[in-house]
């Protein structure tokens, strides 16, 4: 947090708090060290990087045997996969549609709202529409998705799962969220949940006029917030997840914030829990936060006076606990992301309802607060360990489903305050079922979820696989989306087959990545039988009861070994031919020069960073399982004058052609082509100099990169995907119109008539009255039928 202001404002950017505050070292003089790296490669960098970067290499895709998915192909890709990107990169652009290059085409696909299953109920644009309505209907805020193409006619004919990672409550109803004595509506409440998850889409091609349509076909399905899901791995069981719905540790319900996806070779989707932990709320903290404020008030009488007996109000709004004193008009608060940590805790008191860091009265450990006040420190108050390092709300939870006004066991699960005997009477565990990857069957519509807990537990964002190779293990990498967290890869214990289901994904090792500062990195396993990993442990004197512990505790686990902390890892993508593997680094507020407390280093260069980057590594020896690698930055993105392509090999500043920031969404496609899709936030787009969110297309051996295609008013671009031909390319655009209030819109894709454009059209202007924005999946294809990008 680095920003002087905190308004109470709530979070709609999906953005987690940062809760990273563990000691791990940064390398201080990392970026010295990689700058003489850099000097030394300058040299002779080609051939230097070349043996590192770029070699091709063979990739065995074995055959699956799903019925109706199409075999992957096997043996020697069509291309070498050095793409020419033959389309003429499109100018920056801020029209209310998708901008796509001269020579394409384009159509909107499943808008929220879409009936896809049971009575299919038609969207209703005035938002009437029930929650049971919008069980039936697409959900909301589409992001990660992947295309499963059926057997019959693999380009023009699948099953498409996308991911739908919350919702924006000014654009969702009509007239915005509604709150009864502090209680939401519960049929509110549950076309929420029914909005978050999954849709599973039969989607076909028509065959005279080329667009795509929904199929009333039996493999529809939606999963949601609220579906049944069942535990598997080391987790399943354990104390940690045993709930008043399970008591024995084997079921949840739902799946929360799904941003980026996988698939698997076994043709399964796989879609990532990322920012969970603000839906649900643990009160535990309030009683004390009340006590550091009693003591406030007695020890400045005069700033917080009794008026008639009455001298406060007390509140909870976003993420603050507050008390507001009419006689004063002034404010003394704790902003509460921070309780129960290691670092600073913030109490401040100001007029009106904006808290300004010159207002700071004091600031510290809660715990050395608490004894400064004389509050005794009462263990049982606290946070577990498992809610604190994810920032579980302690005041209010993201939309206060809990307080649904049915008071039904599916809504006040997302309190997981202690209120009974034990856990099984109560939720305090509902956060530990949530942060997983969760496999779904999409040719199964009838299977149950499963969460596959030996991937870990974490702000998940994106999970993508090595190319398998037959008798080998399966190799996962997975990045966890805050500030100053890690990346992650899993390595199944079993060896690929042609038999290869979704067991393999419950026995395995998780590792986490170190970047060291000569472009070196290893993977450092976090699994309590691994004796470096009990030393680090011993030594940090974290103690962990179980694998189980680790996993549902992965961040601290990282902590412990001591992983690098990243500028928010987002989308990964492997090149299917090189193996190489590109991560996503967003962007980082919070990164600081050398000289502040989360120094720069080689792997996050800039501080503070907010325009992000992309890096890449190579396992040792082309092994993905190999417990080293080594790295370099593919690109530093940004402005003209704060940006670079391949530094490492004195590479070009970005141009007009492809200027972009806040890389989120990445993918490498059969033919070589790496598309970066781009989450600005809406003051970057709207000021910024490079218009509205984007995609861009590279070639991630040249490092050339064209900008493809810009959006509408107000969205991030995220989830790409296209048919096995690359003739089709599917992408969405999540929250058009994100800036919105009820009734008075930003945007008005795909509504609006103007579902696309080419360079030089007349610009789009959003009409504040015209009709609501959906979220929706914009198909690309060519004019003249060829593969799109190249
Ligand atoms: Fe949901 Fe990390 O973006
Ligand atoms: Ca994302
Ligand atoms: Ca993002």
């Amino acid at each position: 947090m680095s920003d002087n202001k905190q308004t109470m404002i709530e979070i709609d950017n999906g953005d987690e708090p940062m809760s990273n505050h563990s000691d791990n070292l940064h390398f201080e003089t990392i970026l010295e060290k990689r700058l003489s790296r850099r000097q030394v490669l300058s040299g002779s960098l080609t051939a230097a990087v070349a043996g590192v970067f770029g070699a091709s290499g063979m990739v065995n895709m074995a055959e699956a045997a799903r019925p109706g998915l199409l075999p992957p192909r096997v043996g020697k890709p069509p291309f070498a996969l050095k793409p020419t990107l033959g389309f003429d990169a499109i100018p920056i652009t801020r029209s209310d549609t998708a901008t796509i290059p001269q020579g394409y085409k384009a159509q909107a696909l499943i808008p929220w709202g879409t009936p896809i299953t049971g009575s299919y109920p038609a969207f209703d644009s005035v938002n009437s529409n029930t929650g049971e309505e919008q069980e039936q209907q697409v959900g909301s805020h589409h992001d990660g998705m992947h295309y499963f193409p059926m057997q019959d006619d693999p380009n023009g004919h699948g099953l498409l799962c996308v991911n739908h990672e919350y919702v924006d409550q000014r654009v969702f109803h009509a007239a915005g969220a509604t709150f009864i004595a502090g209680q939401r509506p519960t049929d509110e409440v549950r076309k929420e949940i029914a909005a978050h998850g999954v849709s599973v889409v039969e989607i076909q091609k028509n065959a005279i006029s080329g667009e795509w349509g929904v199929v009333n076909g039996s493999y529809n399905r939606r999963v949601t917030a609220g579906t049944p899901a069942e535990i598997r791995g080391p987790v399943r069981g354990s104390e940690l997840v045993k709930t008043k719905y399970s008591p024995d540790g084997t079921m949840a319900r739902g799946t929360i914030n799904n941003c980026a996806n996988g698939y698997t070779p076994w043709g399964t989707y796989l879609t990532c829990e990322e920012n969970w932990a603000g839906y649900f709320v643990s009160r535990v903290q309030l009683a004390r936060a009340e006590a550091l404020l009693d003591w406030f008030e007695d020890t400045q009488p005069g700033n917080y006076p009794i008026v008639n007996g009455i001298r406060k109000t007390s509140f909870v709004q976003g993420r603050y606990f507050a008390r507001f004193y009419p006689e004063t008009n002034r404010i003394i608060g704790i902003f509460d992301e921070f309780f129960d940590q290691k670092v600073t805790n913030l109490v401040y008191s100001q007029v009106g309802n904006t808290f300004n860091d010159t207002d700071r009265l004091l600031e510290g450990e809660f715990g050395v607060l608490l004894a400064q006040a004389g509050i005794a420190e009462d263990l049982s108050l606290s946070r577990p360990r498992e809610q604190s390092r994810f920032g579980v709300a302690t005041a209010n939870s993201r939309y206060r489903w809990e307080t649904a006004q049915s008071g039904e066991d599916q809504y006040i699960r997302f309190d997981a305050t202690p209120k009974g005997a034990d856990a099984t009477e109560d939720y305090r565990n509902e956060p530990n079922t949530q942060g997983w990857i969760l496999e779904i069957d999409p040719f199964d519509p009838n299977s149950t979820p499963i969460k596959r807990t030996t991937m870990g537990r974490f702000a998940h964002e994106g999970v993508v696989f090595a190319p398998p190779q037959l008798g080998q293990p399966l190799t996962f990498y997975m990045g966890d989306d805050a500030r100053n967290e890690y990346c992650y890869k899993f390595v199944t214990k079993a060896r690929y087959s042609k038999n290869a289901n979704g067991d393999m994904l419950d026995e395995g090792i998780l590792y986490a990545a170190r970047f060291n500062d000569d472009g070196t990195g290893e993977w450092l396993a976090l699994d309590i039988n691994n004796p470096k990993f009990q030393a680090a442990a011993a030594a940090a004197g974290v103690e962990f009861a179980d694998q189980a512990d680790v996993l549902v505790n992965t961040r601290l686990a990282a902590d412990v070994v001591g992983a690098t902390k990243m500028d928010r890892p987002e989308w990964g993508a492997v090149h299917p031919q090189t193996r190489e593997v590109y991560f996503a680094l967003t962007n980082n507020s919070s990164r600081t020069d050398e000289n502040g407390n989360n120094p720069i280093d080689a792997a996050n260069p800039r501080g503070p960073n907010p325009y992000g980057h992309i890096i890449r590594w190579r396992e040792q020896g082309n092994r993905s399982w190999a417990t080293k690698f080594e790295w370099d930055i593919f690109v530093l993105s940004g402005p003209e004058s704060d940006s670079q392509v391949l530094p490492e090999q004195g590479g070009p500043a970005l141009t007009q052609e492809n200027i972009h920031a806040s890389a989120d969404g990445l993918w490498i496609d059969q033919f070589g082509t790496m598309w970066i899709q781009t989450d600005m936030s809406g003051s970057q787009q709207a000021s910024g100099p490079f218009g509205n969110n984007q995609m861009l297309a590279a070639n991630p051996e040249t490092g050339e990169i064209k900008r493809f295609l810009q959006g509408p008013w107000d969205q991030e671009t995220t989830g790409v995907v296209s048919t096995p031909d690359g003739k089709t390319l599917f992408v969405n655009f999540q929250h058009p119109g994100d800036r919105s209030q009820p009734g008075v819109f930003t945007s008005n894709w795909p509504d609006s008539g103007a579902v696309y454009g080419h360079p030089g059209d007349d610009e789009v202007v959003p009409n504040p009255n015209g009709p609501r924005p959906r979220s929706a999946t914009l198909v690309v294809t060519r004019e003249d039928g060829g593969v799109v990008g190249l």
